[in-house]
């Protein structure tokens, strides 16, 4: 079952340094060198053009060969693009600025809009006009940031991830279907399946191609495996390096196709192993589905009734007494929690990515979000940890009675237990923290724009 995707992107890396940001040519790395013969070659071409003009030789067949001129002399045209990620805790609009280049047709990502709105689609289950109204506010965002002319040109489509896949068919379809009919007013380019609910392989690929692309590294022997931690699902996604040796990872390999090379790569979306649907199973172990006063052991006894709300359910969750806490000195017992979280996560990890551990790891989302909020990782420095770090924190904040963090001791156990017991990553394993590289957002949306672009006739060929 094998699907092929088509991102034609090599190593096109957006260079360093905040806001406008520019590239080298198409990065083949003949930028510069021509420019002084620049001026000239264009006032030659203009003439060239002027003459065909009066001699009426302009047509169809002559305007490829000039287009390949004018692109040799650095011409390229803006092409847009806006992504909205229907995410379960929040939305987000992404809207980048390629140069498409007339030449090679490679795009050139410059620059970039992020914004988020809170809460996400999915907590306006039964009110999809105010489902659509929030969408409709990042959309404005998208056109404030792309110029009225380019606004029919410019794909628009919005994907909605774990948080809609949860809900119930019905529920999730009329809030598409609103957002379907805001997009259809919005003078943008739109698509029959522009408005859906994205599959957890689209989300792992395109994920992995945007850490890889902005890491400079799609086009060298050892990509970097992305693990992104969502709050409905989690996905891996590596390229394995002898992916016949292990037949279990069959069914989930896709072929990635960049400019300059096919890249093999496995991923998987684990439904249920998303943060907050885990901290879900847990906390609610042993009580009936109809039960919103739950008690848990992966919350330290000083946290009482606190509110909770989780697919749409309001949950007053509390802490569990053990024979580890006193009054004096109220902890969390770590191993009974850290058994309770093993029970739950170990029956989802299907399949397991045995071979992970032999790549380097960029980790996104919650996991850089629990790491910069527990202090495991400096927000400055950003950066690097390990499996056991994550462990020794979980362990350490789960002794502490923190009241503004209570769910932290959970979190943080979940993600351990994880990457260790889950994934089979080794303690001693270095995961890389990322939240944006050289200022861009690692976000799925930005592999599913190149996707998009180069996939479609309409983009392609204009
Ligand atoms: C995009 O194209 C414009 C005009 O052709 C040029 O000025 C700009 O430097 C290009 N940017 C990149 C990143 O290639
Ligand atoms: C939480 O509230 C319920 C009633 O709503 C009460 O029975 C229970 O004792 C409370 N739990 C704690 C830990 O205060």
């Amino acid at each position: 079952m094998r699907y092929e995707y088509k991102l034609l992107a090599s190593d096109d890396k957006p260079s360093q340094g905040g806001g406008n940001r520019r590239t080298n040519g198409n990065g083949n790395g003949r930028g510069g060198v021509t420019s002084g013969l620049k001026l000239s070659f264009l006032c030659l071409i203009i003439s060239v053009v002027l003459l065909l003009f009066v001699f009426g030789f302009v047509s169809d067949n002559a305007s490829p060969y000039l287009a390949r001129l004018a692109s040799k002399l650095g011409y390229s045209k803006v092409q847009y693009a806006a992504i909205i990620d229907a995410g379960s805790t929040g939305s987000r609009v992404l809207a980048y600025k390629f140069n498409r280049s007339f030449i090679d047709n490679k795009l050139v990502l410059y620059e970039e809009l992020f914004r988020e709105r809170k809460p996400g689609l999915s907590s306006f289950a039964d009110n999809p006009a105010d489902g659509a109204h929030s969408i409709k506010l990042l959309l404005d965002e998208a056109r404030a940031f792309i110029p009225k002319e380019h606004w029919s040109s410019t794909p628009l489509v919005l994907k909605a991830t774990a948080g809609l896949r949860l809900l119930p068919q019905s529920k999730a379809e009329n809030l598409l279907n609103a957002v379907r009919d805001l997009f259809a007013k919005s003078e943008f380019s739109v698509d029959i399946d522009a408005v859906e609910i994205m599959d957890g392989t689209d989300e792992g690929i395109f994920s992995w191609f945007t850490v890889n692309f902005l890491l400079g590294r799609l086009s060298k022997t050892n990509q970097a495996a992305a693990l992104d931690l969502g709050g409905g699902s989690t996905q891996v996604t590596f390229s394995p390096t002898d992916p016949e040796q292990v037949p279990v990872y069959d069914k989930y390999m896709h072929e990635v196709v960049t400019s300059s090379k096919k890249i093999n790569v496995f991923t998987h979306s684990y439904l249920g192993l998303g943060l907050m649907a885990a901290r879900h199973a847990v906390f609610t172990k042993g009580y009936s589905a109809e039960d919103t006063v739950v008690e848990s052991v992966c919350v330290n006894p000083i946290i009482a009734n606190r509110t909770w709300t989780y697919g749409n359910v309001k949950y007053q969750v509390s802490g569990k007494e053990n024979a580890k806490s006193s009054a004096e000195q109220p902890v969390v017992d770590f191993d009974s929690c850290l058994e309770l979280v093993k029970s739950k996560v170990m029956p989802l990890v299907k399949p397991k990515p045995f071979t992970l551990k032999q790549h380097a790891v960029a980790a996104f989302s919650y996991y850089f979000e629990r790491a910069i909020e527990s202090g495991l990782v400096d927000p400055t420095a950003g950066g690097e940890t390990t499996v056991e770090a994550y462990r020794k924190k979980a362990q350490e904040i789960c002794a502490i009675p923190n009241d503004e963090q209570p769910f932290m001791c959970f979190d943080l156990t979940f993600i351990s237990v994880l990457l260790r017991e889950g994934f089979g990553l080794n303690d001693n394993k270095k995961i890389k923290l990322y939240k944006k590289i050289d200022g861009h957002e690692i976000s799925w949306a930005l592999g599913c724009a190149y996707n998009v672009l180069t996939s479609d006739e309409k983009f392609n060929n204009s």
